[in-house]
């Protein structure tokens, strides 16, 4: 079997969606108008509408939290918002907010109708998430001053500003945090096409050059995510000068994208090795996620940030009652023959194979002859 712990980390992954060193020229990419921000057209729709009332009215925009996997421009729809409301942003994380004073501290420094963004919002420690309901709902702090029966609670007014959250993980903000946000919007993995889009943009910033294949040949192996494209981008560029090509085209990206282990589907080695994993420790499942996460020396909420969104969309993976499975097409890809327990499981698990009607009735008699799991 093979050791799972040995595995590249996520810093280290081409497809990952986290931030990595080599991201530092993401700054100088990020779009600062709607215009520029390619896909997510219904939260774009949406915002557009509720910032220009707001505009037209003098007053603050109301609370926004936006939620989604990582890389796919949360931080930079904060920046935006911001910008077309006219204001500074302020930003800010969750977990580097330590103290109820703290949050006071970046609260009474904010100006009218100003932008504070806090990442990771989910990260916040309850002390200070108790300061921040009375200044969302009601834009004021309830501070208390001396101690034991001196001590008495002063209310203190504070500039009419928006919070603008983001959260990898909407299911881990407490409920009444999660009330006081006027709009939740949740961001989508984008489509090929509107990939394409941002590459194009971003590769005549950075002075890239690249066709139409080329373009379509990263954007559709990137996992619908924005971060990634742009990484493999500058990947490519290095492939191109090594092939002695001064555009990338399909060669180049075949040549890089096949370098790099990613394959036509755009799973990279470690996709395919948890792919792997459940279908042969697991027979394809149903297998929870701390199960998972053990035998795949992942943790559990890089499980099901970074790689679940992607192969769950694309129906390499279900989630059942019971646990994830394998879908017929996961098995198909990893070129593993689905173990009859499998298949009989499948109608227990009211999972839908991607390609369902590919399995002979045989099977299927034979799948329930042998009976369940053994
Ligand atoms: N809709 C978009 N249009 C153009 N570029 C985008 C878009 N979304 C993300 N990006 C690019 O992807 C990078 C990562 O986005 P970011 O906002 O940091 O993601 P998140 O905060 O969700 O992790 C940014 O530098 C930006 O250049
Ligand atoms: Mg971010």
């Amino acid at each position: 079997m093979m050791n799972f712990n040995e595995q590249e980390n996520e810093e280290e992954r081409v497809l990952g969606r986290l931030r990595q060193p080599g991201d530092v020229e993401e700054k100088a990419l990020r779009p600062v108008t709607f215009e520029e921000y390619s896909g997510q057209t219904k939260v774009k729709t949406n915002l557009k509408i509720f910032i220009d009332a707001a505009r037209k009215r003098g007053e603050a925009l109301d609370h926004v939290l936006l939620y989604g996997p990582p890389g796919l421009g949360k931080t930079t729809l904060a920046g935006i918002i911001a910008s077309e409301m006219g204001v500074a942003m302020h930003i800010t994380t969750g977990p580097s907010i330590e103290k109820a004073g703290d949050l006071a501290a970046l609260l009474t420094n904010l100006n009218e109708n100003e932008v504070l963004f806090i990442d990771e919002i989910h990260r916040l420690n309850k002390n200070v998430e108790e300061v921040l309901y009375p200044a969302m709902e009601d834009y004021c702090l309830d501070l208390m001053i001396g101690k034991g029966p001196a001590a008495r609670s002063v209310r203190l007014d504070l500039p009419h500003f928006t919070l603008v959250g983001a959260t990898t993980r909407a299911g881990m903000i407490s409920a009444p945090l999660r009330d006081r946000f006027g709009m939740i919007h949740r961001l989508e993995l984008y489509e090929t096409e509107d990939l394409m889009e941002i590459l194009k943009r971003d590769a005549g910033l950075l002075g890239i050059a690249i066709n139409e294949e080329g373009l379509r040949n990263i954007a559709s192996r990137s996992r619908g995510t924005p971060r990634i494209a742009i990484r493999l981008l500058k990947r490519m560029r290095d492939f191109a000068s090594y092939l002695e090509k001064d555009v990338i085209d399909k060669e180049v990206s075949d040549y890089g994208l096949k370098a790099l282990d990613i394959d036509e589907v755009g799973l990279d080695a470690v996709d395919r090795r948890v792919l792997t994993a459940i279908a042969d420790i697991f027979k394809g499942g149903p297998v929870g996620l701390e199960t998972l996460a053990a035998c795949t020396g992942e943790d559990p909420v890089t499980i099901e940030d970074v790689y679940e969104p992607f192969l769950l969309q694309n129906g390499f993976l279900a989630k059942t009652p019971r646990g994830r499975v394998l879908t017929i097409r996961a098995f198909e890809h990893i070129g593993i023959t689905p173990p009859p327990s499998f298949i009989a499981g499948m109608r227990n698990n009211d999972v839908v194979p991607s390609k369902f009607e590919n399995i002979s009735i045989e099977d299927w008699q034979n799948a329930n002859r042998e009976g369940g799991d053994s």
